[in-house]
């Protein structure tokens, strides 16, 4: 496999989201009822005074929903321009309408952060590490966003896990349904390999399966009930919504949250 033509072709799959989608939700993931458990999950390791730099950070939905939330100072960058016009264009529009907190946008790679050393308290990366291609270039990120930490700074990494992706599909098959697959442009984290090859520079404080309930509900049961009535599935399902608002519950969810904390 030749991984930089397929690092370049990821990267122009992004650009095309966010020039199709723009500011919607849909430039990041069709699934906004996950984006937002998502968001809530993170929020509740980030503390007010806070410096964050969310990286991979899309269009800025989720960033400036953050600072909805919490009154911190957060840097957003993303490889995209496009991604990073829509954040700026969004950015703009929420001045004024309840920010708690300071926010902007920048063009940045997370391959190569130039941010200064040691200078934010919580990095985050929702869905990005999963893009990189590689275990190699996974590894690199993580030590590259380790640098930019202060000692003791958390790293908030929700990304999708091949562990997550084994149960649901576990699931599945007793409902009759066919395995999910992971999506061309993503490589899923295995979660105890990456642990370890990160373990000398950070600590797992903790996996939070924040999705797994979710998934049982918009992985499993809507697209079962869906197959017998004939319609496909839907993200936007008052199924998904009621399964949103359930307690985690189980490991059955793709997306999980990792907290790691710079040694
Ligand atoms: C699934 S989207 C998630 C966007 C955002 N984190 C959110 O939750 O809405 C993945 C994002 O990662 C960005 N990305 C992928 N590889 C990147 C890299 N090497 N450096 C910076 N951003 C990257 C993409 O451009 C895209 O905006």
């Amino acid at each position: 496999m030749n991984r930089e033509k397929d690092l370049r072709a990821i990267k122009e799959f992004w650009e095309a989201k966010a020039k199709e989608h723009g500011v919607s939700h849909k430039s990041s993931w069709e699934d906004r009822f996950c984006m937002g458990l998502e968001v809530g999950a993170l929020a509740e390791y980030i503390e007010d005074g806070d410096r964050v730099l969310d990286i991979g950070c899309g269009n800025g939905l989720s960033t400036l929903d953050l600072v909805l939330r919490k009154k911190v100072s957060v840097k957003g960058i993303d490889y995209s321009e496009e991604m990073i016009r829509a954040a700026e264009g969004l950015c703009r529009e929420s001045t004024g309408k309840g920010l708690r907190g300071t926010v902007s946008f920048e063009v940045g790679d997370i391959m190569n952060l130039r941010e200064e050393e040691h200078s934010y308290t919580r990095a985050m990366t929702r869905r990005v590490i999963i893009n990189l291609g590689s275990l190699e270039n996974q590894i690199e990120a993580a030590r590259q966003v380790h640098r930019v930490l202060v000692p003791g700074g958390l790293f908030l990494m929700s990304e999708a896990t091949t562990a997550g992706l084994r149960r649901i599909n576990a699931l599945r098959a007793e409902f009759g349904l066919e395995d999910l697959e992971q999506p061309w442009f993503n490589l899923y984290i295995d979660e105890g390999e990456f642990a370890e090859k990160v373990s000398d520079i950070f600590d797992l404080v903790e996996i939070r399966n924040f999705s797994s309930t979710y998934y049982v509900g918009s992985r499993v049961l809507q697209p079962f009930v869906k197959r017998i009535l004939s319609v496909p599935p839907d993200y936007d399902s008052e199924i998904n919504r009621l399964f949103a608002g359930l307690p985690a519950w189980g490991d059955y969810g793709i997306q999980k949250l990792f907290l790691f904390r710079k040694r």
